[in-house]
């Protein structure tokens, strides 16, 4: 039995769906390894044995419901011929954008850029049971990835809305040429094996609520009917909007809604309906002890326990998490009489 498929789907499963996002990274020794010896993260992203090998090592490890593939949603922005480089201690640098060079690379450039990452979901259904495990494709959703294409590192550091939207016409030109190579990219990780999208749209919170509609809401809008129309579900998430998780959700209509840390789980069940949830636990809980972490995580149990729950984090694994606390958390879902 597939549990994530059948969560999203509307079909019936046992148990609690489980994954983490960021559930291949640097917490894991066996993936510190590897990383070591290749210093290049974008070039590691397209080795299609090694990306692989680093999809699969949680699931050696933790009895987990699903493989994402590990690459990263800035493949996009280096697909359309803006170099990005990932610096230690800083994240990605992006060189600046060439807007003539981005419209003129067509679908086939991208591709040629891009493709080893099919493969690589390729590998993966040839090594997994897809009857039980879920395999995750994803893509950042337009404006996080606008974010980092004007802003050319993460907004975290240096962050100026008026400046990223300051020239509408390159914004304009810009969403639409992302709006299109993100389902290309979503159309060919289906092909290859993906069986579930989660679109990433990591700086949502950061949009003034009056510009949520046209930033984040109806570009996912156009994505996620994209994902619908080849019949797979999809997973959205528009990281910190506060309430406006329920605005979203009424108007994308996404298969399911992950939740960050900041939003109160209560209201969540108080607000939705029958949507599936994923998520919600601070992943910062994961370095406090295992009685804290057992209570923590129980809360969320506790709280969508007649409700269909996705067992996840609020944003990423740390890289300070140790493996084993990944282990436990999921004894305690497993664990969970409903
Ligand atoms: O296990 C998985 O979740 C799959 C792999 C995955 C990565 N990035 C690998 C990665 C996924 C799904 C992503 C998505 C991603 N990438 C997002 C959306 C989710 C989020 O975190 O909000 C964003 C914003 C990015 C962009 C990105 N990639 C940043 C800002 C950074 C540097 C900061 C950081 O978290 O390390 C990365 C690097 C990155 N992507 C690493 C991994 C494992 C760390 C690479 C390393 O230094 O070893």
């Amino acid at each position: 039995m597939n549990r994530l498929n059948n969560c999203l789907e509307n079909k019936k499963y046992s148990g609690i769906p489980i994954w983490f996002m960021r559930q291949a990274g640097r917490y894991l020794p066996e993936f510190i390894e590897i990383r070591k010896k290749n210093q290049d993260f974008l070039k590691l992203c397209f080795n299609q044995d090694l990306s692989t090998q680093i999809s699969l090592q949680p699931l050696k490890r933790f009895d987990l419901d699903a493989v994402i593939l590990f690459s990263d949603i800035l493949v996009i922005p280096f697909g359309l011929g803006q170099n990005v480089k990932f610096e230690k201690g800083f994240g990605p640098k992006l060189e600046k954008v060439n807007l003539e060079k981005i419209i003129n690379t067509d679908k086939k450039d991208f591709l040629n850029k891009v493709s080893p990452v099919y493969e690589i979901i390729k590998n993966i259904k040839k090594k997994i049971n897809i009857n039980e495990k879920s395999i995750i494709g994803f893509v950042g959703a337009p404006w996080t990835l606008l974010l980092y294409m004007l802003n050319q590192q993460s907004p975290k550091r240096n962050f100026e809305i008026e400046k990223i939207i300051k020239d509408q016409e390159l914004v304009k030109n810009l969403l639409k040429k992302l709006e299109e190579i993100i389902c290309l990219h979503i159309e060919k990780q289906i092909e290859a094996g993906a069986t579930v999208i989660q679109i990433f749209d990591s700086w949502a919170g950061l949009l003034p609520k009056k510009e949520l509609l046209k930033y984040c809401f109806e570009p996912n809008l156009n994505i996620v009917n994209f994902v619908k129309s080849k019949k797979t579900p999809v997973i959205c998430f528009p990281r910190d909007i506060g309430q406006e998780y329920l605005e979203f959700s009424n108007i994308v209509k996404p298969s399911c809604l992950s939740i960050d840390y900041n939003i109160d789980p209560k209201w969540v069940v108080n607000n939705f309906n029958s949507l599936p949830i994923q998520g919600g636990l601070d992943p910062k809980i994961l370095l406090t002890d295992s009685k804290n972490i057992k209570k923590n995580v129980e809360k969320y149990l506790e709280v969508f326990k007649d409700y269909p729950y996705i067992f996840n984090l609020g944003h990423g694994v740390l890289p300070e998490t140790k493996p084993e606390t990944i282990n436990s958390i999921i004894q305690i879902v497993r664990n969970f009489k409903k």
